[in-house]
């Protein structure tokens, strides 16, 4: 039962990974950005498919969102934030992708006699260690661009 209760929190953290990027790319002109984001974008559809998957087979309800996106942010982050600000884009998405990572390192210790589900822990904590590696390595050259001009 507790993993049950695991996965539906993962299947939430994933489902505000989704959404965010998606809301995200409509606001976004950039064709590179575009392409970045639609990657992003995959590759948490794919997370959140893996947690609905698991719930499926457990015979569980798979979790709403009463609050939306927002309210999921404050549940991961402990704090409100405007996610369709442009500013924030890139530390908000830091911040959520390192929680993510650091709850993935608990939930694979924590499930380390179930080896059926470890491959696929591992794969979706690296797509997120790749996400990060984007933001921070994008907040450093937007800084650049605007210390430049
Ligand atoms: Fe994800
Ligand atoms: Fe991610």
């Amino acid at each position: 039962m507790e993993l049950i209760l695991r996965l539906k929190e993962f299947y939430l953290l994933e489902l505000l990974q989704l959404k965010m990027y998606q809301s995200q790319l409509g606001s976004l002109q950039d064709e590179y950005l575009r392409a970045v984001y639609e990657r992003m974008i995959q590759s948490e559809r794919r997370h959140v498919t893996f947690y609905e998957q698991l719930l499926m087979e457990h015979q569980q309800k798979i979790p709403s969102i009463p609050g939306g996106v927002t309210s999921l942010v404050g549940m991961f982050l402990g704090e409100a934030a405007d996610i369709t600000s442009a500013k924030n884009r890139y530390k908000l998405g830091a911040a959520v992708e390192n929680k993510a990572i650091e709850m993935y390192r608990a939930l694979i210790l924590e499930t380390a006699d179930r080896p059926d589900l470890q491959k696929g822990l591992w794969h979706n904590m690296i797509d997120e260690e790749f996400h990060l590696l984007w933001f921070k390595d994008n907040q450093k050259q937007a800084t650049t661009l605007v210390k430049s001009t």
